[in-house]
């Protein structure tokens, strides 16, 4: 298959991914109040050399050159997120009208040089004032939650009409509430159900929100998603396999489909129920202008008797000697197919957007060039796989690159670059990668 931006067809979106806590910096300026992560990286050994996103790309200060950068790289979509601190430092009550001025001065730039805004709602930073009161698992965070959206609908829906509710739901309840790796870094069974079923909620809620104050609206939310297999085909594995995949790939989509949480095969799962009141069920429901898929890699999958709740346990790429990424994670192009079949296969599903898709290796800049040969393969490989499922009537609309620039990583810090764009972080130096130059001429 010739591999060309045509093939996707005219109306295929193409654009890149960032959130705001890895790019922006400006922690503590002109009124933001602390997001969990802003308290979760002071935490000494959290992170990969006790990296903070203090500074992180100084994209606050530097939106004008990016954006700029940005169009002159053929870029006309941009999925950013809003900091919900930055607009409302408590979490709720006060606004923060610094904060709303940020991302008016970012829409008004962005639309000026053609590029057309993309706002993911809540990328992970929740307002440490909320945090307090329990965060994600306080069932009051629905409210909390929709009250924000409706301040970032009245004040940027005159001229943003693209929305996503969260980013990735099952990552921030399980690494925030269960691995304690995320912030808010809590590590309970029950804290994590409660805080995936507030999540739930609150993403139909969120949705219903912007529907209600913009009908025109295209409003979508994403989901991290890895194709799974069993390591073999023994009948535990197989059995692994299925509940890895179940908490990786249907525990957030299938409530929002109506079809109520998967819980059969996970009895720890069942306990969710607890959390669920009376007429849950059908506020998990939402109909979707579009879901965003977010995937990276596969995962392969075991039978582990000591693991607790899922007796599975993930075979690392690393232990199967198979090509990988610095995120030590295997580099497979076909998962990124079968999980757009997956989601296909569901009835009712709107049409697919991929929300974010990219590499991390460890590029270097050397004579202002950065070289990165193994990101320019991954991405064509993946777009290949992409066209496949396309050819074969997958509804696939878009496709956003993660990541614009190099960033603030989470727990890892600032050493994977997963950007098209180099950042020395010493300087705040930008160099487009050979990858970004690919990606300009390709979406021309
Ligand atoms: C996603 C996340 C992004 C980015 C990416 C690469 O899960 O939404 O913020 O970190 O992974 O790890």
């Amino acid at each position: 298959m010739l591999l060309t931006k045509e093939a996707f067809g005219k109306d295929f979106i193409w654009g890149v991914s960032t959130a705001a806590y890895q790019i922006e910096g400006a922690h503590n300026l002109d009124g933001k109040g602390p997001s969990v992560w802003d308290t979760f990286v002071q935490k000494r050994n959290k992170i990969f050399r006790n990296h903070t996103g203090n500074i992180a790309c100084d994209h606050y200060n530097r939106y004008i050159d990016d954006l700029h950068l940005m169009h002159s790289m053929n870029i006309r979509n941009y999925r950013f997120s809003v900091s919900w601190s930055r607009i409302l430092p408590e979490g709720t009550g006060r606004i923060n009208q610094s904060g709303i001025d940020f991302y008016n001065k970012l829409i008004d730039l962005s639309l000026e040089l053609g590029i057309t805004p993309w706002i993911t709602l809540y990328h992970w930073d929740l307002p440490h004032s909320l945090e307090i009161k329990g965060g994600w698992t306080n069932r009051d965070v629905k409210d909390w939650f929709g009250d924000y959206v409706a301040i970032c609908v009245k004040s940027f829906g005159d001229r943003v009409k693209n929305w996503m509710v969260l980013n990735e739901p099952t990552v921030f309840s399980a690494a925030g509430y269960f691995f304690g790796v995320h912030a808010p870094g809590r590590k309970s069974i029950e804290g994590f159900l409660a805080a995936a079923h507030h999540a739930a909620l609150a993403q139909a809620h969120g949705a219903r929100v912007i529907k209600a104050l913009q009908p025109e609206s295209n409003v979508g939310t994403t989901f991290s998603c890895s194709h799974v297999e069993p390591y073999t085909n023994r009948e535990k594995d197989i059995k692994a396999a299925k509940k890895a995949d179940l908490l990786l790939n249907r525990l957030f989509i299938e409530p929002l489909l109506g079809m109520g949480y998967p819980v059969n095969e996970i009895k720890t799962l069942r306990r969710i129920e607890k959390y669920i009141k009376q007429n849950d069920e059908q506020d998990l429901k939402f109909d979707m202008d579009f879901i965003g898929i977010q995937n990276y890699t596969r995962e392969i999958i075991r039978y582990a008797m000591f693991v607790p709740f899922l007796q599975a346990k993930i075979v690392n790429a690393k232990d199967r000697k198979v090509e990988m990424t610095a995120m030590e994670w295997e580099v497979y192009p076909e998962s990124i197919y079968h999980i757009l079949k997956k989601f296909q296969a569901y009835e009712n599903i709107p049409p697919l957007i991929i929300t974010e898709n990219g590499a991390a290796f460890s590029d270097t800049l050397q004579n202002n060039v950065v070289h990165d040969p193994k990101r320019l393969q991954y991405i064509q490989n993946i777009l290949q796989q992409v066209l496949r499922a396309k050819q074969e009537g997958v509804n696939v609309n878009g496709y956003f690159v993660w990541t614009f620039l190099d960033n603030f990583e989470w727990a890892e810090g600032y050493h994977p670059r997963f950007g098209l764009v180099h950042v020395d972080f010493q300087t705040q130096q930008r160099t487009v990668k050979a990858s970004g130059h690919w990606y300009a001429d390709f979406i021309k």
